[in-house]
């Protein structure tokens, strides 16, 4: 039994969630065979689990995994705008998981949402943006020496993770689950390709079709963004300032500029680069009259906002996650969601399928922990290869997709180096 209370909006909300949740379960085959192989072998038992995730249909899913396996479980919000309140209700009420997170919640109670859940005395963790983590480290460090390690669901946080461990700050280890093959290429990808167009089109209604759409950052989740908007009839601008991306950017078809002329030209700029101000005044002050600016990288600093509020002479809602700032040369510029991730704060996130194959790293990592503990070094870790390897297998045969093995001469063949022309 658990002694933690709960936080959630509103626990009437429970049965919604509860259906919705299971919708989500029949396009996550891979959680679902590890929910059935997790309740026999009980890989978790009696370990004390603290998630802060994005509570959505899948994390619930994952929720599920992770107690069927033993484990002892507590979930936090991993950002103030991305809850779904019907959810963390039936994670509550009919999954037995203590939930603290209520969206649209203020930065105060996300931080106190956050120390409930260490509040739970964790010995693992799993992080979306490495907000427990960093929380444990410079609040409670007493916390430090119960933990046998974490893992980290995405690029934002693997950055700041490796910057810990490079100033010799990090106390246990982390499993790197952004950097699975099996994550990075299809969640941040296909998944924040389709979801952060799903939010921008949820939140405005407007056509895609025709528009200049600029994306900014042409990572894993920018190439998603941009290929998905160009399949929508959008006009696609790249802005990077990595050259080898830009270059890929220019070969893929995209136009490639600084930001500085894209904003001239762009009805839509969406930034997906995990840096700061990457829109910023001098922006602004050239931006197309009406053009609309969303963000999906994980924090809420990619888009100036500070700078945008205070050029302002007014600010208009129009419908829910759409701001209107009103500028003295009589333009007007609109932000969606307050410059959060878009696509969880105005749509529901990633689609269930890709988040199947991203949360089965997180279960399957969770007991390489607990199984290698005594082994692993206070670092950031990359995913073992075997671990992604059997979710793309288990993965291509529940799509019932079937591929080659190698013959025993080619096997030979590519392992030796005398044959040649
Ligand atoms: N919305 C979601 O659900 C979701 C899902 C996965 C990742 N993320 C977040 O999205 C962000 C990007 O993730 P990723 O995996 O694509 O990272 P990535 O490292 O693959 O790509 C980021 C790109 O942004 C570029 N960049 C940095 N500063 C820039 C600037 N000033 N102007 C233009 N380009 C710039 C980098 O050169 C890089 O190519 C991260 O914050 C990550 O945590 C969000």
């Amino acid at each position: 039994m658990h002694t933690i209370d709960s936080d959630v909006k509103d626990i009437s909300l429970a049965d919604q969630g509860k259906d919705r949740i299971e919708w989500a379960l029949n396009e996550m085959p891979v959680v679902r065979s590890l929910i059935k192989r997790f309740s026999q072998t009980k890989p978790l038992e009696g370990i004390r689990l603290s998630g802060c995730l994005h509570i959505t249909t899948e994390t619930a899913n994952l929720g599920r995994v992770l107690i069927a396996g033993g484990a002892d479980l507590v979930l936090c919000a991993s950002n103030p705008l991305s809850t779904q309140d019907d959810v963390a209700a039936a994670l509550v009420k009919y999954y037995n998981i203590p939930v603290f997170a209520v969206k649209g919640e203020d930065n105060s109670l996300y931080y106190q949402h956050i120390n409930a859940a260490l509040d739970h005395r964790p010995q693992l963790t799993m992080d979306d943006g490495a907000d427990l983590v960093s929380e444990m480290h410079k609040k409670r460090p007493q916390m430090l020496p119960a933990m046998f390690g974490g893992t980290e669901e995405t690029t934002t946080g693997v950055i700041r993770l490796r910057a810990m461990a490079r100033d010799g700050a990090l106390k246990f280890p982390i499993i790197a689950v952004n950097d699975a093959m099996t994550k990075h290429l299809f969640d941040n990808r296909y998944g924040t390709g389709q979801s952060t167009l799903d939010g921008i089109i949820r939140s405005t209604n407007i056509l895609l079709a025709g528009k200049i759409f600029t994306v900014v950052g042409y990572g894993w989740c920018g190439r998603g963004i941009a290929m998905r908007a160009k399949g929508m009839g959008a006009n696609v601008i790249i802005t990077e300032v990595e050259p080898v991306r830009a270059l890929e950017a220019i070969m893929e078809g995209y136009r490639v500029m600084p930001m500085l002329d894209a904003a001239a030209i762009s009805d839509f700029i969406v930034t997906a680069t995990g840096d700061k101000n990457v829109v910023d005044q001098p922006h602004y002050e050239v931006m197309k009259d009406g053009c609309i600016l969303a963000n999906s990288g994980h924090f809420n600093v990619e888009i100036n906002i500070p700078a945008l509020e205070r050029m302002a002479i007014r600010k208009q809602k129009h419908r829910q996650y759409v701001d209107e700032y009103f500028l003295p040369t009589g333009r007007t510029i609109r932000l969606l969601a307050e410059g959060r991730l878009v696509n969880l704060a105005a749509a529901e996130g990633h689609p269930s399928a890709v988040m199947d194959m991203s949360f089965a790293n997180q279960a399957l990592c969770a007991v390489f922990i607990i199984n290698n503990r005594k082994s692993l070094a206070n670092d950031v870790l990359p995913v073992p290869l075997e671990i992604d390897q059997e979710i793309a297998r288990t993965k291509l045969e529940a799509m019932q997709m079937h591929i080659d093995s190698l013959t025993e001469e080619q096997e030979k063949y590519l392992s030796s180096w005398q044959e040649g022309t």
